[in-house]
């Protein structure tokens, strides 16, 4: 079996936390263990480009992602780890994927949504106000980081699910329009991970300001645990594990056997103060080499960025080789290149049937995304029967007017009609 791809970026715009470290950085770590993946990790500092326009804080960040990666273990033998600003073929294919890319598309973004709707409740009367280029096409962008390794599953949080969306459209979209190159990407979200609380109770987040750096000193995470919410339970009465933010955390690095212990210490009264002491024990014993690691590689700043350079050689050898067939297909070529006719028959042979499945499927949906206005001209038409029939006899006189491959380009278009519009034939 060929091995998946799997594939996640982050954003270089603050320091690791604790719930970056459980819902990101730990799992792919054990990803990048099985043998049954390939991994690419980066950091997204062109991503940090948009939403940041401090350039110390990209940089201080850049360098603490970085380190944090290495600290807790990352084998870069393993893994491919990279910056994404070291590889010109991302911003290559981003432009290349703008082009094939709706805006319509862009404006569904929730990113994007979210600041047009803020503009409208304060009033502006400008609905863009203050909203970049880089804002509106920061899909594109996150396609291209993807599609560029032909990446099977991207794990991320729930928030990023329809960028992930947006990636396959945009892929279905190329691979109708010229060939079948890119890979369709998955979103998998840990449900689990997406609920580790912050100080307060609310799921731990640099916009809610709750979060507990993963490698502050012993006395400050020692301090930061002592601001964790807790009710007004005193020692000795029953308290409730599951509505607990101390326990929650616990849970998330103790054993299952521990985690049944501190349960259990909970049932039986513990004193908040003795659970916050517990607490911090746990996840200073655990978290004390890392950080000596980490404090050592921010010390070493030369090595970390050699060790990025490698990474990004390595990510170029596969990034470069796909960019050239996406160039080819596209139409961006040497003036003497002669296409060579069985290449497309051939890479499609390579690929397994389900992969075949879904990369049609992902060429339907862009065909039907670019149909839809025809579709609706019929949905809202009086004689909806007579609108279907008058459409399709349109398109079949196009197909015959086309030759060999807009032909059956019309033709395929002209097949999903027919399925479509089944209902008012
Ligand atoms: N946009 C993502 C975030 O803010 C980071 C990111 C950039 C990413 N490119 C990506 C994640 C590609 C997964 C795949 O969290």
């Amino acid at each position: 079996m060929s091995k998946k791809t799997i594939l996640t970026g982050i954003t270089t715009t603050g320091i690791p936390h604790i719930g970056n470290y459980l819902g990101a950085i730990k799992p792919a770590i054990q990803a990048s263990e099985n043998p049954a993946f390939n991994s690419y990790f980066f950091l997204a500092d062109y991503h940090a480009l948009i939403k940041c326009h401090d350039p110390e804080r990209v940089a201080e960040s850049t360098r603490a992602i970085a380190a944090t990666w290495l600290a807790l273990g990352l084998d870069t033998d393993k893994a491919t780890f990279y910056r994404q600003t070291d590889i010109p073929e991302i911003p290559e294919l981003t432009w290349i994927l703008t082009c094939q890319t709706s805006k319509g598309l862009m404006n569904r973004a929730h990113a994007y949504k979210a600041s047009v709707d803020a503009n409208r409740e304060a009033g502006k009367e400008d609905l863009d106000d203050g909203i970049t280029m880089g804002l509106f096409s920061y899909p594109i962008l996150m396609a291209a980081d993807i599609l560029m390794f032909n990446a099977d599953i991207i794990p991320v949080g729930k928030d990023q699910v329809q960028h992930i969306e947006m990636a396959r459209d945009i892929a279905g979209r190329f691979n109708h329009q010229f060939e079948p190159l890119l890979n369709l990407p998955e979103a998998q979200v840990d449900e689990e991970t997406q609920l580790i609380p912050g100080l307060d109770g609310r799921k731990m987040s640099k916009s809610y300001d709750n979060t507990i750096p993963l490698f502050v000193e012993a006395d400050e995470l020692y301090r930061l645990i002592k601001l964790i919410k807790t009710d007004s339970k005193g020692p000795g009465e029953p308290k409730d594990p599951d509505t607990s933010t101390l326990f929650q955390l616990y849970r998330c690095f103790a054993t299952p056997a521990e985690t049944a212990q501190m349960r259990k210490s909970f049932e039986e009264g513990i004193a908040w103060g003795e659970a916050k002491k517990t607490l911090f024990e746990y996840l200073d014993a655990t978290l004390s080499k890392p950080r000596e690691q980490y404090k050592a590689l921010m010390s070493d700043l030369g090595y970390v960025e050699e060790v990025l350079l490698k990474g990004a050689d390595k990510a170029r050898a596969v990034a470069a080789e796909n960019l050239q067939k996406v160039r080819l297909a596209s139409g961006i070529r040497p003036l003497t290149y002669v296409a060579p006719k069985s290449q497309v028959t051939l890479e499609k042979k390579e690929k397994t049937d389900e992969e075949l499945e879904r990369i049609e499927a992902g060429r339907q949906r862009a065909i039907l995304m670019q149909l839809k206005p025809l579709l609706d001209q019929v949905a809202n038409a009086e004689d909806k029967s007579a609108a279907a029939k008058a459409l399709l006899a349109e398109k079949q006189l196009e197909v015959e007017s086309l030759k060999k491959k807009a032909r059956q380009k019309a033709q395929n278009e002209l097949d999903l009609l027919q399925q479509e519009l089944a209902q008012w034939l």
